[in-house]
């Protein structure tokens, strides 16, 4: 496999994508609910998944394909033996519904279960964060550079104000200390957009703890270029596949992190 060729064709369709989804911006888009009033889906999600798997099909019809809105669920694979491309279509509907912005499109394609290419494209800010793996992170052209050690008290703490309350996965009060040590604490609603943040310094950890692959695959391929860390709440590492717990951080800041919340998770 060419991977260097797949890297700038998933980047240039990538960039497509965005165009479409940024005119929609502008126009009135088609909302729904999934599960609940808070799950939205509009009609621009579907269009985004349906592009790329049109896309994939025509020029790669070995590759699979894995994505939020299930427009391709009559495929049968094993991903540990294939090639699979993991797309969110839009991380962040909320946001694009509401915000018009704040929003990303995901890309992550994985080969046996190993990262190869990430891509999350922002098209309001119009920056693209995108890796191949072994080649460094990238800013549109900037390379990033590897993350430098920080103290949590020079942190800012990406986590949802969810996950502060009592809620049925975790015990809230392990956070307090953090929150308190913390320089910061901030929430985006694109889990996309909040891994890559962690990748170019604008947020030193976020936390999630009911991600799926799509939201993360992208993101973890261009954060682990940087030299991030991915780790469940146990401290333990886990698969784009089948993530439960997920914190996505700078070294340095989670294993400050870990003193004050991990160990009281115990
Ligand atoms: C959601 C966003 C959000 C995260 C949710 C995701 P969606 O994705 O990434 O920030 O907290 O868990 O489901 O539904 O906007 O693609
Ligand atoms: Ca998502
Ligand atoms: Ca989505």
């Amino acid at each position: 496999m060419n991977w260097d060729e797949v890297y700038q064709t998933a980047k240039q369709w990538t960039l497509e994508a965005g165009e479409i989804l940024r005119k929609a911006t502008k126009e009135s888009v088609n909302v729904e609910y999934k599960t609940s009033v808070a799950d939205l889906v509009t009609n621009k999600d579907k269009e985004i998944e349906q592009f790329f798997i049109d896309h994939i099909k025509t020029k790669y019809p070995a590759h699979f394909f894995l994505g939020e809105e299930g427009l391709a669920s009559d495929q049968e694979y094993n991903a540990e033996k294939e090639i699979v491309w993991i797309v969110d279509p839009i991380d962040g509907t909320t946001n694009f519904v509401h915000q018009k912005r704040n929003f990303a499109i995901s890309v992550g394609i994985y080969e046996k279960g190993k990262p190869r290419i990430g891509i999350v494209y922002d098209p309001i800010a119009d920056e693209m964060f995108h890796a191949l793996t072994g080649e460094g992170a990238y800013l549109n052209e900037q390379l990033l550079p590897k993350l430098a050690d920080k103290k949590l008290e020079e942190a800012n703490i990406s986590i949802c104000q969810l996950w502060l309350v009592p809620n049925d996965k975790v015990d809230h009060s392990i956070f307090i200390e953090m929150v308190q040590k913390a320089r910061g604490t901030r929430y985006l609603g694109s889990a996309a957009l909040e891994i890559v943040y962690v990748a170019c310094g604008r947020l030193e950890t976020y936390f999630d703890f009911r991600l799926s692959p799509w939201d993360i695959a992208g993101g973890m391929v261009i954060l682990g270029e940087v030299g991030g860390v991915m780790k469940t709440l146990e401290n333990q590492p886990f698969s784009v596949f089948s993530p439960e717990t997920t914190i996505f951080s700078n070294n340095k800041v989670l294993s400050e992190i870990q003193e004050t919340i991990i160990t009281k998770n115990r």
